[in-house]
């Protein structure tokens, strides 16, 4: 049996006749009843991973918070099970707020993020009671300040600071480092602090930085904790602040092939509680409340994308194509970062892996491959493909690129396949488009055709 399937949902099992299942449900049976492509999240996942961060850090370190960054996967049906699970939020645009506020997310168990928040957002943020909003420039300071002035609002804040520390993941996803479009770069740490001080408007709670994403190293982490935690000593002394959140952001990484296994929840916690307590113990700091933002390690293995083949082309000495009906569209990673995926076909799981295929997607571009030199058993046209850990940052950023429709989405238990986001349709691609009448043109341009 391939032991790719450890990558799928926890789940995940193969049936007698050597078929994927995941939560019980039949893959090719949720490819004809909703077709394809289709992703597929297991709640059992799901829960699991929000009750492994908030036990593994909480057993550790009991005064810690755990929010869910919305900005991996976002959907309604998702956030019910995030909030009946007692994870906060952490949302990065009144979009994501919007969403959280439809379902009666708790406001004040949101965080608001963002490097350039418009006025409005923050007016919205503040009329919504958010619980804390998360500052990450001088700018954003004072406009802040005004907006709750006109607010008779008085929020807590954390400012973002930028550790300008390497934690060695991909260019486009690291943050933390000193070239960075995020957050207080070091030489206006101090500045923030006595501004967001000495502002009646502001509520100053805490401190907060997010080095990147799927980050495998933990070393990185604890380089920031000692950073923050001596420039907090030292705006202990000269300010009398007083630290009370330390949010450390999220990029806990997930396994998404054989070869690059991810380190297990339990070490993340025990390195960074670890290094909290100590270190607070040295500086003479009372131990603040801990957060932690993860997004990809709480939705990616939960997700399953399934995909038809449809022509499968042979370049003779050269290549094998496998074509699906899916690809950049939903899940833009392998073009966007080089992003690796494992891929099993639901019907052959038990079969020898005897060829070798590059599974492409039915996009207009040649850099639309999903993987690259994957062996997989014989395919055919009709088999249908599954993906592994695909809940993180492929639904998120996806595009209606050849205005394709945004697949289905369905949550499944016990067997039990349940929609919980429908198929786009024609309707929805032309939804938002303006169709100028002859009258509009005339008037407009100014001009008689
Ligand atoms: N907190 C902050 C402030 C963030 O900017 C992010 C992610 C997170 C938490 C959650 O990080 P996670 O635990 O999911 O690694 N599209 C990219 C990832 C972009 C991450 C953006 N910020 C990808 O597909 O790999």
């Amino acid at each position: 049996m391939s032991n790719r399937i450890t990558l799928f949902p926890l789940t995940a099992a193969v049936s007698n006749a050597g078929y994927l299942t995941i939560g019980g449900a039949d893959p090719m049976a949720m490819a004809a009843e909703f077709g394809t492509p289709l992703y597929v999240f297991d709640e059992v996942t799901l829960r699991r991973k929000c009750q492994e961060f908030a036990g593994e850090f909480g057993r550790r370190y009991p005064d810690t918070t755990v929010i869910y960054a919305a900005k991996a996967f976002i959907n309604r049906a998702l956030l019910k099970i995030i909030s009946e699970e007692g994870l906060g939020l952490d949302v990065v645009s009144a979009g994501e707020l919007a969403i959280a506020q439809s379902v009666s997310f708790p406001m004040n168990k949101v965080y608001f993020h963002g490097n350039n928040k418009t006025a409005a957002e923050l007016k919205l943020a503040l009329e919504w009671r958010v619980g804390h909003v998360v500052v990450d420039n001088l700018n954003e300071l004072s406009m802040l300040a005004k907006i709750a002035n006109e607010n008779h609002s008085r929020p807590d804040i954390l400012l973002r600071l930028t550790p300008g520390i390497d934690p060695h993941t991909h260019q486009s996803i690291a943050t933390g480092v000193i070239d960075s479009k995020f957050g207080l770069s070091r030489n206006n740490w101090e500045v923030a602090v006595e501004t967001a001080m000495s502002t009646p408007e502001l509520n100053l709670v805490g401190l907060h930085f997010h080095l990147g994403s799927l980050l495998f190293e933990i070393e990185p982490y604890l380089a920031a904790i000692d950073l923050v935690l001596k420039f907090a000593a030292e705006m202990k002394q000269k300010y009398r602040f007083t630290l009370r959140e330390l949010d450390v952001g999220g990029g806990f990484a997930v396994q998404y092939t054989l070869d690059a296994p991810a380190p297990p929840v339990s070490q993340y916690a025990e390195a960074i509680t670890a290094k909290l307590n100590s270190q607070c113990q040295e500086l003479g700091l009372t131990p603040p409340r801990l957060i932690i933002e993860p997004g990809r390690a709480i939705v990616g293995q939960a997700g399953v994308a399934l995909y038809q083949v449809g022509v499968v082309k042979d370049i003779p000495g050269v290549r094998r194509y496998v074509a699906v009906d899916g690809g950049m569209g939903d899940n833009i990673r392998p073009a966007l970062y080089g992003s690796k995926y494992e891929a099993v076909v639901v019907s052959k799981v038990t079969a020898a892996n005897t060829d070798t295929v590059t599974i492409a997607g039915r996009f207009c571009e040649s850099g639309d491959i999903l993987i690259r030199d994957i062996a997989l058993p014989p395919v055919s046209p009709g088999d249908i493909i599954a993906i592994p850990d695909c809940g993180a940052y492929c639904l998120a950023m996806a595009s209606n690129y050849n205005a394709s429709l945004k697949p289905a989405i369905v949550l499944v238990k016990d067997g039990k396949a349940r929609l919980i986001r429908r198929r786009e349709t024609f309707d929805d691609l032309t939804r938002s488009d303006v169709l100028l009448t002859l009258r509009d043109v005339v008037t407009r341009g100014g001009r008689k055709y």
